[in-house]
């Protein structure tokens, strides 16, 4: 019997909540309410959240702050703040939220039906932010799978312990524990049986997976679900430069499933800042993996984090982050103004920057590295690229008018994680095609599928 009640999740922040927000919607799938897009419909509103920017918490607190207009008029809705500000914020929560019915923390999802059920039968305010050493298991719910979706995330580890000092993650996510290899691949397995043909392994340093738990290692991981029936392509992120092994190098460059791209989170290009930001690698390090890298997988494509604004950075330290830009050329970047935590140690060093300075330095930054992605992008011309369908498009994208009229645009990814579109109505979505490229833009490539 279809239930008639239903639950809206809005989730902010990283891959891994996307990954998070997916088992929460299943758990609440087992208490009856099903999911939906529409939040006035919702019985349960749920609002995932992040804390790594104080943009992000921001974002949390303006979306939970609707909670008490719409409490008046609809006193049974269960309000549930969940994730990294939750566990970061605990009891504190209902100072800025007084409507709010649960704060559930990053280690407390085993334990949320229990709390839906409570505050059903009349409980109020239930605060769950338990550490717990164990990581919440259950098998992907095929009522929240949706329809079409060929590239899914799969959480393989969770916490991290490598206390970079900017960062909240170690003190909201706890101390790092590894998925057993089992439950991964009988997750994979699954999804590869539903249609889904791409997996992103997510973890904050995939490259200590299994180290603690005396399981297999990463690139042993990565074997095994190269061995997947039905699965195309398999990427994984973060890994930690000072972690990236030589064996995980070849695994990129033999395991065909494998894509020949790598993110890899620099965060500054100048060995003063590396150390303060407690990165455990120097510049220097750092380019010689890169070239290593490129030696073992020629034609890589890689992408990085970089914070600017890094408290007592100097213009020569940030000159240094534009030399090491200049040096690696990144496909892309993902770039931010460094943002304070208080709970993060960073957030008690001396000469913090203005928040104009750090502005300035980002967008120089990303004029810098607009030239190289828009170079990375034209070196794709004139090649045949391996594409999997994600999706019909019906913009016009990057501006340009590409389009080709009564005929079908289809849009994918590239291995290297470049966004193709082409026309085509002979195709459909989770199908890979070869396609021949023939235009570059900014943010993506156009071309036509090859004759065969
Ligand atoms: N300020 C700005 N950026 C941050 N990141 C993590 N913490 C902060 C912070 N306090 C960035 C890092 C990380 C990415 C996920 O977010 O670059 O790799
Ligand atoms: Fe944060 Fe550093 Fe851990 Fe990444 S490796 S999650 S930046 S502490």
């Amino acid at each position: 019997m279809k239930s008639s009640r239903y639950a809206f999740i809005y989730t902010i922040g990283c891959q891994m909540n996307v990954y998070d927000s997916e088992k929460l919607a299943s758990i609440l799938n087992s208490c009856g309410f099903e999911k939906t897009d529409d939040m006035d419909k919702a019985d349960v509103v749920v609002c995932n959240t992040c804390s790594i920017r104080h943009k992000a918490e921001e974002k949390a607190y303006s979306f939970l702050g609707r909670f008490s207009r719409i409490k008046k008029t609809k006193p049974h809705l269960i309000t549930v703040m969940a994730g990294c500000v939750a566990q970061q914020e605990g009891e504190k929560a209902f100072e800025r939220v007084p409507h709010l019915d649960i704060v559930l923390g990053t280690q407390a999802f085993s334990r949320f039906n229990r709390h839906i059920q409570a505050i059903q039968s009349g409980s109020s305010r239930i605060v769950d932010i338990e550490d717990s050493p164990a990581i919440y298991e259950s098998l992907p719910d095929s009522s929240t799978f949706e329809e079409n979706k060929v590239s899914k995330f799969v959480t393989i580890m969770q916490g991290c312990e490598n206390f970079c000092t900017y960062c909240v993650v170690p003190y909201v996510r706890g101390k790092e524990r590894s998925r057993k290899p089992d439950h991964i691949i009988e997750e994979i397995t699954l999804l590869a049986g539903s249609g889904v043909k791409e997996v992103t392994l997510l973890g904050q340093n995939v490259n200590s997976y299994g180290k603690k738990e005396g399981e297999i290692s990463f690139p042993e991981l990565l074997k095994k679900i190269n061995q997947i029936d039905g699965l195309y392509r398999i990427r994984f992120a973060t890994s930690h430069p000072k972690d990236l092994s030589m064996d995980l190098m070849h695994a990129i460059r033999d395991l065909e499933k494998v894509c020949n791209h790598l993110h890899l989170p620099v965060q500054s290009g100048s060995d003063r800042i590396l150390k303060k930001m407690n990165r455990g690698y120097t510049r220097q390090q750092y380019l010689d993996k890169i070239s290593e890298l490129k030696r073992q997988c020629p034609d890589i494509s890689l992408s990085t984090d970089i914070i600017v604004g890094f408290p007592s950075e100097t213009i020569e330290d940030f000159n240094d982050t534009l030399d090491l830009v200049r040096a690696v050329e990144f496909d892309s970047i993902f770039a931010f103004a460094y943002s304070n935590r208080s709970s993060a140690p960073a957030a008690k060093f001396s000469a913090q920057l203005d928040e104009k300075e750090k502005l300035d330095r980002l967008n120089l930054l990303l004029q810098l590295q607009e030239a190289y992605t828009e170079k990375k992008n034209k070196e794709q011309i004139a090649k045949t690229l391996e594409v999997l369908i994600e999706g019909r498009s019906n913009k016009k994208h990057d501006g340009y008018e590409f389009f080709e009229k009564n005929m079908e645009q289809m849009t994918g990814r590239s291995e290297s994680n470049k966004i193709v579109h082409f026309p085509s109505s002979r195709f459909k979505i989770g199908d890979m095609v070869r396609i021949r490229i023939e235009n570059a833009y900014p943010h993506s490539l156009w071309g036509h599928p090859e004759l065969n």
